[in-house]
């Protein structure tokens, strides 16, 4: 079975088919980041026009790449939801009229639940159940994963995703956007013992998270300091440091909790090297396995909405007469597919 998958939830265009068989056939993805650069952050308008734009020649390039044509094609997935209402119907709008027009069956995937799948794209994959942390620009969950569609989240941040908080970091630093890999090349040229940062919530107890706290105390430090390149680069190690270690510390106690011994980690900032490597670390000292997609695949993509909708369309589950999409949907909301 060979799905297209289509992902338009923020600024990135991701196009990718995935064969049952053969694995990922051919994906690519048109990145945003230029046209929004000038705001410090997405612009929905703008968003949802440049999808439109690049969506189709990316689609076709994609089913060329793959050597496929509309009848090689079993099934269309595109992004559903969560995400910015207008970039999601343009992905709604195209995967609904190429499915109707192909005659195929189409279905509308939570854009979380690609990230968390994301590692099955990878060589090694995961059993079940696994914990897993979901660490993007607008979501930080952990999550008991027993099985596909079977998420129960155990823990949130409260207020800003770690994603949210490595952007908004960078601009009150005056970097670019977004911040997340332009600080952690940032903080490789830091000082390791000039700051330190607090970790919010690690005192108290459960596996919810906080970082707007964290942001402010960076604030003040910044605004308090001679705001020179070294501090600027020491403040951003400080500022990772301190999240990542938030993460570790809610994730050992998370896995201490469910008792599991599997770790998948998820979504743009488990791009992160350092987080990565302190992952890493706890599994040496915990007999744990860590789960991570390769770098390209942590980022929003079109193959991960491809994995995740061969799941549910081989299990039967198909998109009715309707047309919408899901701006807000909570991932626990989810079945396992094919059940309604
Ligand atoms: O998953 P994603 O591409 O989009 C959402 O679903 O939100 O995640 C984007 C987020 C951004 O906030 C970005 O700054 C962050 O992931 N990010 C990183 C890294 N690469 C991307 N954060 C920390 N370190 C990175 N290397
Ligand atoms: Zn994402």
């Amino acid at each position: 079975m060979k799905v297209l998958g289509i992902e338009t939830s923020c600024d990135d265009t991701g196009i990718a088919i995935y064969d049952d068989q053969q694995g990922l056939l051919a994906e690519a993805l048109y990145s945003q980041i230029a046209l929004h650069a000038d705001y410090g952050g997405v612009v929905p308008e703008l968003a949802s026009r440049d999808h439109v734009r690049r969506i189709i020649p990316l689609i076709n390039q994609v089913m060329k790449q793959a050597d496929c044509r509309p009848d090689d094609i079993d099934g269309i997935a595109y992004t559903r939801g969560p995400g910015l209402m207008g970039a999601l119907m343009v992905g709604a709008a195209v995967g609904r009229t190429l499915a109707w027009t192909w005659k195929c069956p189409s279905i509308g995937i939570h854009h979380m639940e690609g990230h968390l799948l994301a590692p099955m794209l990878e060589e090694n994959i995961p059993d079940f159940p696994f914990l897993a942390l979901l660490v993007s620009g607008g979501h930080t969950l952990l999550v008991d994963v027993t099985g596909i569609g079977q998420y129960k989240i155990i823990g949130e941040s409260l207020d800003d995703a770690v994603g949210e908080a490595f952007d908004k970091t960078a601009k009150m630093l005056g970097l670019g956007y977004p911040g997340g890999p332009i600080i952690s090349e940032l903080a490789l040229k830091g000082e390791t013992d000039r700051y330190k940062f607090p970790r919010p919530m690690v005192n108290r107890p459960g596996l919810n998270m906080s970082f707007s706290g964290l942001k402010t105390f960076v604030l003040n430090t910044w605004m308090a300091s001679d705001q020179s390149e070294q501090t600027k680069a020491d403040v951003a190690y400080a500022f990772q440091e301190a999240v990542v270690d938030t993460l570790a510390i809610k994730c050992r106690r998370a896995l201490k909790e469910t008792g599991y011994r599997r770790l998948v980690m998820a979504g743009g900032v488990s791009a992160n090297k350092r987080l990565r490597s302190r992952m890493l670390e706890l599994a040496k000292t915990s007999s744990l396995d860590v789960f991570y997609p390769q770098q390209q695949f942590c980022t929003d993509n079109g193959a991960m909405i491809a994995y995740a909708g061969l799941q549910r369309l081989s299990a039967g589950e198909k998109d009715g007469d309707g047309f919408s999409t899901t701006p807000r949907w909570p991932l626990g909301d989810l079945n396992a597919p094919g059940i309604d």
